[in-house]
């Protein structure tokens, strides 16, 4: 296995042509408008949550996803909470997402006071899998007046939230339909997937509503960012009012018609935004370049490489490798971090954190498989 090792960050220093010294798992590139525009940002003195570049940034989220309204937030967390919110999620219900995903994904559920309820990741999309949501579903749940409730605890399931995780899109055709015929709204956390596809069309744009990150890990950043999508009118609406501390609007008075957040994204921030959003198609061609190769070295080597599921484009935010147990993937994480490469596990799964170990599950096999086995590698865009 050491020479795989050897193979692996051998091939990582020459594509990134770095003989030497550290190589991140996932740094943002800026070669294109971004000094410029966030220096007029500075200039204009609209800085703050009211400028140009945050309109500009919601029209080209529009434009680029075939959204009908986008709200730029702070983060994707802000925004996937509003997303939930103007979803209908309450207080004691449940929501269903997979256990392989990042915490924020069960955080939001918690900020609107009901809980996860974890069923499996789909070895093929790495996301919820559309087969044992169905079997959860059809086992342990039951219709009362139209909506679907877990018949053991008597809790209402409002929402289905799954993760396109690492950029790849999950079944959404399956999901969509079994949530349909559950009336449970789908809510996409595609904070990974910008630029995605499912079937040709963008993540994010077939939940009722869903939500971007523009962290600085990710594909496109803002520093900090996030933006909400829908093509629900009234839901955008009600998001862009819920991020603007719900002002309502008048050139002079101050008046609020409920509680509110302070979550929108910062005219400074947007600037940034706007000049990544210009690079996004250049830098998914790279990242997919990359995916590429990455796939021709482990086809070679005989270890498995996450590529995209059948009838989807991902944006392969993050690649990924399957070591065949935990062991190997320990000793390659030592191995490539002793050697300054950013290589890291995936996340622990959230069924196992302190915070949500009492939440209702599903089998988790196949989460359980892939967090013994899958290690994610370095993903920066290189030009
Ligand atoms: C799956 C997932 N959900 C939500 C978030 C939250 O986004 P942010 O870091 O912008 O708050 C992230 C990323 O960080 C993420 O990976």
């Amino acid at each position: 296995m050491s020479e795989k090792f050897k193979d692996i960050t051998n091939f990582i220093r020459e594509y990134y042509n770095k003989p030497n010294g550290s190589i991140a798992l996932h740094e943002p590139l800026f070669i294109g408008n971004e000094r410029k525009y966030v220096l007029d940002s500075i200039d204009s003195t609209f800085v703050s949550s009211v400028g140009k570049y945050v309109d500009r940034f919601e029209s080209m989220v529009m434009d680029y996803t075939g959204a009908s309204h986008a709200v730029a937030t702070a983060n994707g967390s802000l925004a996937l909470h509003i997303a939930l919110i103007v979803a209908g999620v309450k207080k004691d219900e449940l929501v269903i997402t997979q256990p392989m995903t990042f915490v924020a994904t069960c955080n939001v559920i918690s900020y609107v006071g009901a809980e996860p309820l974890f069923i499996d990741n789909d070895r093929k999309t790495l996301g919820l899998s559309a087969v044992k949501l169905k079997e959860f579903l059809e086992k342990n749940c039951t219709t009362k007046s139209g909506a679907t409730f877990h018949r053991l605890s008597n809790k209402r399931i409002s929402a289905c939230l799954p993760m396109h995780t690492f950029g790849h899109p999950v079944d959404l055709e399956e999901i969509i339909e079994i949530c349909k015929s559950h009336n449970i709204v789908l809510v996409e956390d595609a904070a990974e997937s910008i630029g995605s596809k499912y079937r040709g069309k963008q993540t994010g744009t077939f939940g009722l509503v869903s939500a971007f990150s523009l962290n600085g890990n990710k594909t496109i950043t803002s520093g900090g960012g996030g933006v909400i999508v829908t093509n629900n009118e009234s839901l955008g609406k009600l998001a862009k009012h819920l991020t603007t501390q719900a002002k309502v609007f008048h050139p002079w008075e101050f008046n609020h018609d409920q509680i509110g957040y302070n979550y929108r994204m910062p005219n400074l921030n947007a600037a940034l935004a706007c000049a990544q959003m210009e690079m996004l198609d250049k830098f998914l061609d790279k990242k997919r370049e990359l995916a590429i190769q990455y796939k021709s070295l482990f086809d070679r080597l005989g270890l498995e490489f996450a590529i995209e599921p059948k009838n989807t484009c991902s944006n392969y935010w993050l690649n990924n490798v399957l070591f065949p147990n935990r062991k190997e993937r320990d000793e390659f994480l030592a191995y490539s971090n002793a050697q300054m490469i950013s290589t890291r596990a995936v996340w622990t799964l959230m069924n196992k954190l302190p915070m949500f170990a009492h939440c209702l599950s599903g089998d988790l096999s196949d989460a359980e498989e892939m967090e013994d086995r899958m290690v994610s590698l370095p993903s920066s865009v290189r030009i």
